[in-house]
């Protein structure tokens, strides 16, 4: 299989990224968004993730096949340590690790940023995600039932959370 390489995104990434994005928007519970992501939107993600919060690609032969962030959790100040992971594997390209070799690149940058803990939100059909987060020693905290209601169904959201045991960091 061609190599994957993994790097930080760049602002000529966005237009694939928001294409690996949109197909779950429009065919998968992956995501809650009903709507495709416009690029404007895709801009503002892009400038809310500078060092402390950085967006990387995957690339294989050249083209991006995946991408994954940390976000912050929450607007509050006191939620700083905690971050939220996002990844996403093109839709032609998944089951050869691409998910595993982001969620991998994610922790050890979250651990070098000094957070304390990560958090994923997964739709609770979304076995693939849960089973890579597991995977990687994230362990459901939470069940959240019927909060979501996308292609005439409910779902239920997970809460899965990676303790980074620092000792003080951000
Ligand atoms: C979840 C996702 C990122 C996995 O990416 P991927 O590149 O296909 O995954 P990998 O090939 O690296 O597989 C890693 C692990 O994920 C799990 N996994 C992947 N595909 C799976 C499937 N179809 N069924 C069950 N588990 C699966 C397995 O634990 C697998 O490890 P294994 O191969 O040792 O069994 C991908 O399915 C995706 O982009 N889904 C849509 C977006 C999403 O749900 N993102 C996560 C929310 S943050």
């Amino acid at each position: 299989m061609p190599a994957i390489s993994l790097r930080i995104a760049l602002a000529a990434d966005l237009p694939a990224i928001n294409s690996i994005y949109n197909h779950y928007v429009i065919h998968s519970t992956a995501t809650y968004q009903t709507e495709p992501a416009t690029v404007a939107e895709r801009e503002m993600w892009f400038a809310a993730h500078g060092p402390e919060h950085p967006a990387i690609v995957a690339e294989q032969e050249g083209e991006v096949v995946g991408w994954g962030s940390l976000s912050k959790f929450h607007a509050r100040a006191a939620y700083r340590p905690t971050v939220e992971n996002s990844i996403y594997v093109r839709h032609d390209a998944l089951a050869r690790g691409i998910g595993r070799r982001l969620l991998e690149d994610l922790i050890t940058r979250a651990q070098a940023l000094g957070y304390h803990s990560m958090l994923a939100l997964i739709s609770a059909d979304q076995e693939p995600s849960v089973r890579l987060h597991a995977a990687f020693g994230f362990a459901q905290v939470g069940l959240l039932r019927e909060v979501g209601r996308k292609f005439d169904r409910w779902l239920d959201v997970i809460y899965m959370q990676k303790m980074l045991l620092q000792r003080g960091g951000v």
